[in-house]
């Protein structure tokens, strides 16, 4: 089963909660929140003040994408706020098992995320302890950026990786995703597809979340 995240990056800040049930109205799975620094990526977006002001406008899970220096420091303020999942990046985590740890021990599920240019093998020893892993289809920082095609084979390494050690684990990509690339990632073994400009940018939701959904099905 296809999950549509959109992310509320390329939402119209201004007007949160009606664009979030606009999304969710037009069929979204789970909402999809980045949070980022202005270090470890350059641009500053959200931080948990945020996410506590659209936890009641919403019953969908809030999908938390840091990209953030530092997550530990973080990780108990995200979860008090209402996330539903925690994601990291391998990149930011010199211990990643223990921030891994930190994320389960606040009751919520925890996601490890890599960057386009960082090997699939370095998530092979952690891969057991997570329920998402997100492979960035972009250089994260930004909405609108074009997806990079050369991340498609990592996502059937990692989809082999977890098969390997029996794992059941979410497959997500982020960046670029609309309805010409996401049956490619769909293809190789995604199964859950964020998407900022094009749902936001489309005056109809319901349809934009159709035609990503239908393009997978093909
Ligand atoms: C990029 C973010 C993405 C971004 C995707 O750093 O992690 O979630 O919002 O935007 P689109 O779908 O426009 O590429
Ligand atoms: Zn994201």
């Amino acid at each position: 089963m296809i999950r549509i995240a959109p992310s509320i990056l390329s939402a119209d800040f201004a007007r949160l909660a009606e664009e979030i049930r606009s999304v969710e109205e037009g069929g979204a799975d789970w909402i999809h929140v980045d949070v980022m620094d202005g270090h470890f990526v350059p641009n500053l977006t959200i931080g948990p003040p945020v996410v506590a002001a659209i936890r009641p406008v919403t019953k969908l899970p809030l999908d938390v994408h840091l990209m953030i220096a530092e997550p530990d420091r973080y990780i108990p303020a995200f979860a008090d706020a209402g996330a539903d999942l925690i994601s990291v990046h391998v990149e930011a985590c010199p211990h990643l098992h223990r921030t891994i740890q930190l994320i389960k021990e606040q009751g919520v599920k925890a996601g490890v995320v890599i960057n386009p240019h960082t090997p699939v093998e370095m998530i092979r020893h952690v891969i057991a302890e997570v329920d998402l892993v997100l492979l960035m289809t972009v250089n994260p920082g930004f909405g609108g950026q074009a997806f990079l095609p050369t991340v498609v084979s990592k996502i059937r390494d990692v989809a082999r990786m977890a098969r390997e050690q029996n794992k059941a684990v979410d497959i997500e990509v982020d960046g670029g995703i609309r309805a010409e690339t996401a049956p490619l990632c769909v293809e190789a073994g995604a199964n859950v597809l964020v998407a900022g400009s094009a749902i936001f940018n489309a005056s109809d939701r319901a349809a934009a979340i159709g035609a990503i959904r239908a393009a997978c099905a093909k």
